[in-house]
């Protein structure tokens, strides 16, 4: 049986249209679950849509539509999206889904059933935008007087009566789990938010509302609806088949890796393990966050009218362009900011030229001076021999910095040595040998060709389209493009098709 992997992206509030924000955590996730694939695991990858709570039904209102059919629109825009996008996901869950209500019904029954649920009176500030609960502490007044959120969502007072979660019982076992897991809440200045958060205290949250109705009904008590968070949270869980834990998909969790962003990270890494414990459901392993884009330098929105929409940007320099942009640029961890002059400088400098003309001359010579056919391996120098070597290394490193998301990390190893068979071929320069030594030529090229295969191999998660017509002009078969076929060299004599670029270079249009 082979290795599980489950990884999840959260589920997008359908209040308004996707944006390269959402585009890019489930892109990351995608890597992700496309190298696992790629490695040999039995992958689970989830993404879907958050359809309950006040922000989507205000936005249903705005536009003159019920909440479900708006959320039906919605959502399908955010499918269509990610499919767009080469999002590779294996279930796409929606909040407003009969499996869903059943799974959030029965994670209150369950919580409840343990003594973690009282009813009270919630009195306090709101901030539907975050859908979130702050302390007055937490909070700014702006010189109209008005207050808003850290996040700068406004907030309103909000007096109702409430079902409470005893999150207030869950502080040690809480910092209990992220000191014996170290690794839990990645990276690592997150992980001392939360921690410092958390030895802050933690007062009993709000986990039920009765000023609106579009919300999955708490069991024995139907005015009033769940927190939208704590039904939002379980998608994770439904999605295995919760409560059937006979289900074929209930192999599946705990999840390997929850992707969120900054600005949720609360959410997941203190809210949802204390429900989980509380309910007796193990624990999902890490919570893997990421920073923010920006846009030239600015934070995207609505009134600046610089928000991206990652289809037009996909049309503009093309899929393969943008995923690798999006894993290359920043840190997964960090911020970052997406730039024209950025994104033109990775697709012509690290893809058009650096790995495209790399493939292009290699399959250009083996085209013209070996018959158009893989060349056979002699007797290897010690140049040679580093270049595979260097080759040869290269799963293991990724692996390393992609267990821990470091995307832009495993992208440089791999630049080390797309730079590395650059400097060979310049040095070995096959074109020369062509008359002199036609065996060492042979020998060269195939020594290029097998980096290049395990290059595109390698690559293949990040950049599924242009990978794959690589592999096809390395004469890969399909059955051989996983990381453990590349221990099988391709026979010598392999026909390959004539060599095409894969990486066309961005050309400014004509003004
Ligand atoms: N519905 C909740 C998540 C529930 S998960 C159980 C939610 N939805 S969201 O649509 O507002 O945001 C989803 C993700 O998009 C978050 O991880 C958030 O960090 C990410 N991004 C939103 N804007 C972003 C940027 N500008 N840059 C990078 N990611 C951003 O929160």
């Amino acid at each position: 049986m082979s290795r599980r992997y489950y990884i999840t992206t959260p589920i997008y509030y359908v209040n308004g249209a996707p944006h390269i924000g959402h585009a890019y955590t489930s892109i990351a996730a995608d890597v992700m679950a496309r190298f696992k694939r790629l490695d040999g695991y039995d992958v689970f990858f989830l993404t879907g849509t958050d359809e309950h709570g006040q922000k989507v039904e205000r936005a249903a209102a705005e536009a003159g539509l019920d909440p479900q059919s708006f959320t039906d629109k919605v959502s399908a825009d955010f499918r269509d999206m990610a499919l767009k996008m080469g999002v590779s996901f294996d279930d796409y869950i929606r909040t407003t889904e009969e499996r869903h209500k059943k799974s959030s019904m029965e994670l209150w029954r369950r919580i409840d059933a343990a003594g973690f649920i009282y009813l009270g009176h919630y009195e306090g500030w709101y901030a539907v935008r975050d859908e979130a609960f702050y302390d007055e502490a937490e909070l700014t007044t702006r010189p109209d007087g008005s207050k808003v959120a850290p996040s700068g969502a406004p907030v309103a007072w909000v007096r109702e009566p409430s079902y409470f979660f005893k999150l207030s019982a869950f502080q040690d076992k809480l910092l209990e789990l992220y000191e014996s897991q170290p690794d839990f809440i990645t990276p690592a200045g997150r992980r001392n938010e939360v921690i410092s958060f958390v030895r802050g205290g933690l007062r009993d949250l709000s986990i039920s509302r009765t000023t609106f109705n579009w919300g999955i009904p708490v069991p024995g008590a139907p005015d009033h609806v769940m927190y939208v968070w704590l039904d939002a949270l379980q998608n994770y869980v439904t999605a295995c088949g919760f409560p059937d834990e006979s289900a074929a998909r209930w192999r599946f969790w705990p999840a390997d890796v929850h992707m969120v962003g900054k600005d949720i990270i609360r959410f997941h890494a203190v809210y949802w393990p204390a429900f989980l414990m509380a309910a007796g459901i193990a624990l999902p392993r890490r919570i893997a966050s990421h920073g923010w884009w920006t846009v030239e330098g600015e934070k995207m929105s609505k009134s600046l009218g610089n928000v991206i929409e990652p289809r037009k940007l996909v049309e503009t320099y093309g899929l393969d362009q943008v995923r690798y942009f999006l894993m290359r640029e920043k840190p997964f961890g960090g911020d970052g900011t997406i730039s024209h002059q950025a994104l033109v400088t990775r697709v012509n400098v690290e893809l058009a030229n650096d790995l495209g003309n790399l493939a292009q001359r290699t399959l250009t010579l083996i085209a013209r001076n070996c018959d158009g056919a893989l060349p056979a391996l002699g007797a290897l120098s010690e140049d040679d021999a580093e270049l595979v070597r260097a080759t040869g290394a290269l799963p293991a490193s990724m692996r390393e910095k992609l267990d821990y998301q470091l995307f832009n990390e495993a992208l440089e190893e791999v630049w080390k040595l797309v730079r590395a068979a650059n400097s060979y071929i310049d040095r070995q320069a096959p074109w020369a040998l062509r008359r002199t030594d036609p065996a060492r030529m042979a020998t060269v090229l195939r020594v290029l060709a097998d980096t290049l295969r395990a290059l595109a191999t390698l690559l293949q998660p990040f950049m599924p389209g242009a990978m794959g017509r690589m592999l096809d002009q390395l004469g890969v078969p399909a059955d051989a493009r996983r990381i453990a076929a590349l221990a099988a060299p391709l026979p010598p004599g392999t026909p390959l098709p004539p060599p095409e670029g894969v990486f066309p270079r961005y050309v400014e249009p004509a003004a």
